[in-house]
């Protein structure tokens, strides 16, 4: 069987363990050097498809890619770059099978959330189209948790370890100093328009009166009222009141409680900044001293406290996309299914891309306590094992040590591209 080359890219928000996929990707290609040429990678993702500039793995060394398991970020750049429908523009999808052709590219493996899905889904549609057929898999990441069909998304559950631990870590310093000075924490964590993250952090609280006492979801409409009686509450029954706010907060009308302004290329708008928007209404309702965070990037590039389940899920669905292309099968994910037992289990699953293209998986209610401030016991059984054992960098000199790639580009044989 004659061997064909693979194109990888990483794709939106990176996470701590998105190289652990694409450590999966790679080594397993390894593994099959009979059917699988050269392991091409996207510079800055698909956008180095069209640019034609392809890193060629193969120039890196085992080493250099078995360290890629415990590297954060993406090894090889990412991008929030939407292709445009084939109608609106036929030149993209032109150009990427040019360059998909000219390095004998058959395979296409695409790392990203629910916009790269689709993106993928298409190009496997139109390269049949066009007389050039690609075999398109995606693999699953994203923080927010939010693909369908999966039970739960690689970069999922080190984020959630990270907010935890952490909102731990500040409720107890808030706790020490609560008597004569700060009374509030207020915490915010990414998650668009889901509230995995930020109900992950409540399992922090293990008994009454632990940090978050109050999250707010953006799936529960937020009430100002109901929210300043909760927090003056909770400084008189604890002393203090720890609060976990997701980014993707918002009123009843569905505005976001704020967001930065500006969007990117999907037309997401940029969040950041509720933390302190929510922390300034309990100063000026309530008066007490407050400490805020955003957790930003750093929730997301944590890989020192990440998760040992999800950086096998992550490996593991790397791998799993490599052995579906080997297999035939086209326009598919591999996906995380949970054992039915009462111990944790998984397993590798499939969704076809079309199911998982552009839709956004919420919290369910039952999730949410009644009172739409915290967690239930459903949703502790949901998260509690998707954040446990750890899986340490290597440190030298008191620091983590993470992969260092050449990143060395092939040889470019077409034409310079010129975005419209
Ligand atoms: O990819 C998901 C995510 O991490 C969101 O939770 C967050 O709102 C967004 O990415 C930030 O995106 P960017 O890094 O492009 O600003």
């Amino acid at each position: 069987m004659s061997k064909a080359n693979l194109f990888y890219a990483q794709s939106g928000g990176v996470t701590s363990v998105i190289n652990a996929s694409a450590c999966g990707v790679i080594e397993t290609a390894r593994d099959h050097k009979d059917r699988i040429g050269k392991v091409f990678a996207g510079r800055n993702g698909i956008v180095g498809a069209l640019k034609e500039e392809l890193i060629d793995t193969g120039k890196e060394s085992a080493s250099a890619i078995a360290a890629l398991r415990h590297s954060p970020a993406g090894a090889f750049g990412s991008c929030r770059y939407k292709l445009k429908s084939f109608s609106e523009n036929r030149r993209e999808y032109e150009r990427l099978m040019d360059v998909f052709r000219a390095h004998d590219i058959r395979y296409f493996l695409y790392n990203g959330g629910g916009d790269s899905q689709d993106t993928a889904n298409k190009v496997s549609q139109l390269s049949i189209d066009m007389g050039f057929p690609i075999t398109c898999i995606g693999v699953p990441k994203t923080v927010d948790n939010d693909l369908p069909v999966t039970d739960n998304c690689p970069g999922f559950g080190s984020v959630a370890k990270y907010v935890a631990v952490s909102i731990r870590e500040a409720g107890l310093d808030v706790a020490s100093m609560c008597e004569s000075s700060t009374k509030v924490f207020v915490m915010e964590v990414m998650g668009r328009h889901a509230g995995w993250i930020a109900g992950a952090a409540g399992l922090a609280t293990e008994r009454e009166g632990d940090a978050p006492h109050i999250i707010l979801f953006p799936e529960i409409a937020f009430d100002r009222v109901r929210f300043l009686r909760k927090v003056k509450s909770c400084v008189r029954k604890y002393g203090y009141c720890a609060i976990v706010v997701s980014e993707g907060a918002q009123n009843v009308d569905g505005s976001f409680l704020a967001d930065a302004g500006g969007a990117d290329a999907f037309g997401h708008v940029q969040l950041g900044g509720v933390a302190p928007f929510v922390a300034n209404m309990i100063k000026s309702e309530l008066g007490y001293k407050y400490h805020w965070a955003v957790a930003d990037y750093l929730q997301r590039a944590a890989r020192h406290i990440a998760s040992a389940t999800d950086v096998a899920q992550a490996y593991a669905v790397g791998k799993a996309a490599v052995e579906f292309a080997l297999a035939g099968k086209n326009a598919v994910m591999p996906t995380i299914v949970r054992g039915k037992g009462k111990k944790y289990t998984w397993r590798i699953g499939e969704a076809k891309l079309s199911d998982v293209a552009n839709v956004e998986k919420k919290m369910p209610r039952n999730y949410i306590s009644r009172d739409g401030f915290h967690i239930t016991e459903r949703a502790r059984e949901y998260f509690a094992p998707l954040i446990m054992g750890e899986d340490y960098p290597p440190f030298r000199k008191g620091m983590p040590r993470y992969a260092q790639l050449k990143r060395m580009l092939v040889a470019k044989k077409l034409k310079k591209w010129r975005a419209t």
